[in-house]
């Protein structure tokens, strides 16, 4: 069974091909990073116009890649939110060109699950109760899967996601946009220990996180010692992220009676949140390969797989929700 899925909710248009939502035929991703980091950002409007241009390539790439035709798929699944509203629309539009065109099923898919559904295309399903740290551009989840369809969401963000977080020190020292791989590379050579940051609602058992007085502690370092090494306050940012998240995970891992702790979203392809992880974790820690971290719409399909096997449909009147909550 043939899952054809699109993904277009930020500043990626993808399109995948996933055999019985666990075997990766094709994952087609067209970044606009290059566009955006002229800008220091994604630009929505820009976004937008990009994936009306990518979409349709980007499709036709993925049925070619997976060597399937039109007529071999399905199930189509798609992003409805969260993201951009105008991203969304056009990988939502697509989906129901195409389920209609083609007399398709039509799932619509969280994009924050789909991000914890990249597990079941490397390693397949965890072992559960599993628990879950989504840390993306937009979003810091925690929340705890009892089976494939049941969520709890534990706590989030009070403010900025920790990507973003790694964004703003990373425009904050000058490097270029996504700040997430400069400020780690950076970071590697710097002296973890020269600068102590705040950590927030630090306190066992208390899932929230809050990012922004940590980017303004950075702020206000660089403002006081311009000559303080840009490597070292990277190194110091890093550590204080990292360790909040790990310890928070780590603590509702054991709190929870987790049998797998599964790192999802962008900020999963970070190398020291990975050891920070794997140091304090009672169970075993999963991260995807990078070409899964990151958005892709391989991830959707399994997470519209996982929906539409039990018993879900969307119909055509299916809306993007721009603010939606991680939810299955
Ligand atoms: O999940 P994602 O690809 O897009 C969203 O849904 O937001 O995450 C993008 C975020 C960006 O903020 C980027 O800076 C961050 O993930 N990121 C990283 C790393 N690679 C990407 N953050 C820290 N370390 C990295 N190596
Ligand atoms: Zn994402």
């Amino acid at each position: 069974m043939l899952t054809l899925a699109i993904e277009s909710s930020c500043d990626e248009t993808s399109a995948a091909v996933v055999a019985d939502g666990s075997r990766v035929l094709s994952n087609v991703v067209a970044s606009q990073e290059a566009l955006h980091a002229q800008y220091g950002g994604v630009v929505p409007e820009l976004a937008a116009r990009r994936h009306v241009e990518a979409i349709g390539p980007v499709l036709r790439e993925a049925l070619t890649q997976a060597a399937a035709d039109w007529s071999d798929l399905d199930l189509v699944a798609v992003t409805r939110g969260p993201g951009l509203p105008g991203a969304l629309l056009v990988g939502l539009c697509t989906a129901k060109a195409v389920a209609l065109a083609r007399g398709l099923p039509l799932v619509g898919v969280n994009h924050l699950a789909g991000h914890i559904f990249a597990h079941w295309l490397c390693g397949g399903p965890p072992e559960f109760p599993a628990l879950a740290l989504v840390v993306s551009g937009s979003h810091t989840d925690l929340a705890l899967l009892a089976s494939a369809s049941e969520l709890r969401l534990l706590g989030s963000t009070a403010d900025d996601a920790a990507g973003e977080a790694f964004d703003k020190v990373g425009r904050l020292l000058g490097l270029p946009y996504p700040g997430g791989p400069t400020v780690e590379r950076l970071a590697a050579a710097g002296d973890p220990h020269a600068i102590e940051f705040p950590r927030a609602f630090p306190e066992p058992g208390d899932y929230r996180f809050s990012f922004s007085g940590l980017k303004t502690a950075v702020a206000v370092h660089l403002e006081r010692h311009p000559d303080a090494r840009p490597a070292d306050v990277a190194a110091c940012f890093q550590r204080a992220a990292v360790e909040v998240l790990a310890s928070k995970a780590a603590f509702a891992a054991a709190a929870f009676g987790a049998r797998s702790l599964l790192v999802a979203g962008g900020v999963a392809a970070n190398k020291a949140l990975a050891r920070a992880l794997a140091e304090r974790s009672p169970v075993p820690v999963r991260v995807p390969p990078l070409d899964l971290c990151t958005d892709n719409a391989a991830m959707i399909a399994a997470a519209g797989w996982a929906a539409f096997t039990a018993g879900r449909r969307d119909s055509l009147d299916l809306d993007a929700d721009p603010s939606l909550p991680l939810a299955l």
